[in-house]
This record gives C-alpha cells, sequence and structure tokens, in this order.
C-alpha cells in the first residue's frame, strides 16, 4: 500500500488525549488534543510526518541533496535539516530575508541540525529553488526538491497516514470526532486531512484556520489545497468529486498577517499552557487554537461536541517572537 512507503523519522503514534482543565471551563464542549508536537524530529511538529515520504522518494531518486524553502522561524525547515541529518542527505535551506546577526528559534536549530542556510530577501516560498537545483547540479550534486511547506502530493500523504492512526486511537478509546480544527499554511495537512476523513469514514467537520493570506505562485490557498485533493483521490482510488466548497479556510484569524503576533495568540498560548501544561507556537498553533476558542466561547458549533485540536507543533518560534509573548 502507497502509505506504507515511507522513511522512519518520527515517533507514531503520536499520543491523542482529552484537556481535562478547559473541557471543564468550556462545558458542555470536550476538547481533545492530537500531539503532533511530540513527534519527535529535533523538537516536533505536523512536517515530520510529510517527511517521512518526501525523504523516501529522495533517497529512491539517488539524490545526495535536498533543497527547500521557507521563513526563517520556518519548521518545516528545521524539520527537513533534522530529516536530512538522519538520512545523510546534505540540506540547502533558502529562507526569507537577510543574515541576522543572532540566530534564534528554529534559524539557531537548522544552523545546529547541519543546514546549509541561504538567504533571499523577498523570497520565502522557494522562488529561488530552481537557480539553487541547477547552480548545485553544476557543481555534480544531485538535488532533491521539497517545495514550500512540504506541500506536494508525496507530503500530503503523511496527513492521509495521520488520519488512518487517529482512527485506530478513537477505535481504542470508544470516540468519535464531531469537529476537527487546525492551522493551514501551505495546504498539504489540510489536503491529507481531507482525505484520510473521506477514505478512513470519520466523517469529521474540517475547520481549517488561514495562517497566512498571501497566495503562492498566484494561487489562493483554496486552489492550492483542491488541486492537491484531486491529484491524491486518483492515487488513493476515492471515488468522490471535490469542489472549493469542500476545501474552504477560515480566515477570520489571519488580519494581522504572516508571523505577526497580538494579543489573540499570546491569550490562546498562555491559556493552554496555564491550564493544561502544553505549548503552542505564536504563528500557527496559537493562531488556530484562538480561533477554536473564539468558535467556543461564540457557540458558533453545536454544544456537547466532540472537539479535537490537531497540535502541530512549532514550538521552538516562541523564543524568536519573546519580547512580543512577554
Ligand atoms: C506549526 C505548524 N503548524 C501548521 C502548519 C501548517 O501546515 P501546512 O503548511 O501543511 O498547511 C505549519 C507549516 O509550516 C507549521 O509549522
Amino acid at each position: 500500500m502507497i502509505l506504507d512507503h515511507k522513511f522512519d523519522l518520527g515517533f507514531f503514534p503520536t499520543p491523542l488525549h482529552r484537556i481535562k482543565n478547559l473541557s471543564e471551563k468550556y462545558a458542555p464542549y470536550h476538547i481533545f488534543i492530537k500531539r503532533d508536537d511530540q513527534t519527535g524530529l529535533a523538537s516536533g511538529g505536523n512536517k515530520t510526518r510529510k517527511l517521512e515520504y518526501l525523504i523516501q522518494e529522495a533517497l529512491e531518486n539517488g539524490c545526495d541533496t535536498v533543497i527547500t524553502a521557507g521563513a526563517q522561524q520556518s519548521n518545516h525547515c528545521r524539520q527537513t535539516a533534522a530529516a536530512c541529518a538522519i538520512a545523510k542527505l546534505k540540506c540547502h535551506l533558502l529562507l526569507g530575508g537577510t543574515a541576522p546577526q543572532n540566530y534564534n528559534g528554529n534559524l539557531l536549530l537548522s544552523h545546529l541540525l547541519g543546514a546549509q542556510i541561504h538567504f533571499t530577501v523577498e523570497n520565502r516560498k522557494g522562488e529561488d529553488i530552481y537557480s539553487l537545483k541547477n547552480k548545485l547540479e553544476l557543481e555534480g550534486k544531485k538535488p532533491f526538491i521539497i517545495p514550500y511547506g512540504g506541500s506536494n502530493i508525496t507530503g500530503a500523504l503523511g496527513f492521509v497516514n495521520a488520519v488512518k492512526e487517529l482512527k485506530t486511537q478513537l477505535i481504542a478509546q470508544n470516540l468519535k470526532i464531531d469537529y476537527l480544527f487546525f492551522a493551514s499554511s501551505s495546504g498539504g495537512t489540510q489536503a491529507g486531512l481531507t482525505l484520510g476523513n473521506d477514505l478512513y469514514n470519520l466523517n469529521m467537520k474540517l475547520i481549517p484556520i488561514g495562517i497566512d493570506k498571501s497566495e503562492t505562485q498566484g494561487l489562493s490557498l483554496e486552489e492550492v489545497v483542491l488541486h492537491l485533493v484531486n491529484e491524491g483521490k486518483l492515487l488513493l482510488n476515492l471515488k468522490k468529486e471535490y469542489t472549493i466548497d469542500e476545501v474552504k479556510i477560515n480566515n477570520d484569524y489571519n488580519e494581522a498577517g504572516y508571523g505577526v503576533i497580538t494579543e489573540n495568540e499570546k491569550g490562546a498560548i498562555k491559556e493552554l499552557a496555564e491550564n493544561e501544561g502544553i505549548l503552542l507556537d505564536p504563528v500557527y498553533t496559537g493562531r488556530a487554537f484562538y480561533a477554536m476558542m473564539d468558535y467556543l466561547k461564540k457557540n458558533k458549533i453545536r454544544s456537547n461536541a466532540n472537539i479535537l485540536f490537531w497540535h502541530t507543533g512549532g514550538f521552538p518560534a516562541n523564543f524568536y517572537y519573546a519580547d512580543q509573548l512577554k
């Protein structure tokens, strides 16, 4: 089966558990959390799941080098650097902005994990990947490109497999999830969860929270997700017609812009930390968790529902944003 074809990088299954204190506070809602902050790859995160499939493909293609891209505080880039270390691949990261005086958060970890870092000023979504690939090929290297956020169909398979993992846990815990909240930014997580939800008949209502309203190569995030889902359904032999409505993203919470930390994200981080001892990140999960709490406070979903928050990691970025989180 296509989903078994992967290179092991993390510790799975990640825990699925109820968050007791917040469930009491927001009763009659029952809140659960899926701990992909605990995937184990150089401080965890959702990209570990994607990288298991992407690194497998790189190795099968006989590549010796990986190139990927993101923001300076990219969790994807940090996990890619760690994955390359394990798989003995050279890692090149193209990161937006200019070289800072001090390295901090994910950037520091990517450096410690052995990645070669290139600063690409206004380009943080992989616009310079092909020119670096050509240069490395002239030097005799065999580079493998991992797109921005690891969000192609190979990477998205990681989240189809994640739903399979979730299903096993739900059966064991005798649990049915009604609503699933998570952060959506480059689309691979959402595409995989959408396909997995249908493939494994979990019938969860997905509520993706948009983090970054800017387009990727001229496409909106919903268009990117729809493309991935349509590609994936053929691979998985899933008989379903998807429309843009099925991949709708809630963009009500990203007005401040990507990576801009407001009282919302700070408040959400503190609420989960102070009540449950679990740490979110300020860019992705802090925003998505704030959105979920807002739904609950405003009774936007039916009472008594079982709600799952998919914790996609990102903890190291808290150190970079320390001043805004004080
Ligand atoms: C912590 C965290 N959560 C969520 C996401 C969003 O995942 P995706 O890019 O697959 O939409 C990312 C992506 O970088 C992330 O780092």
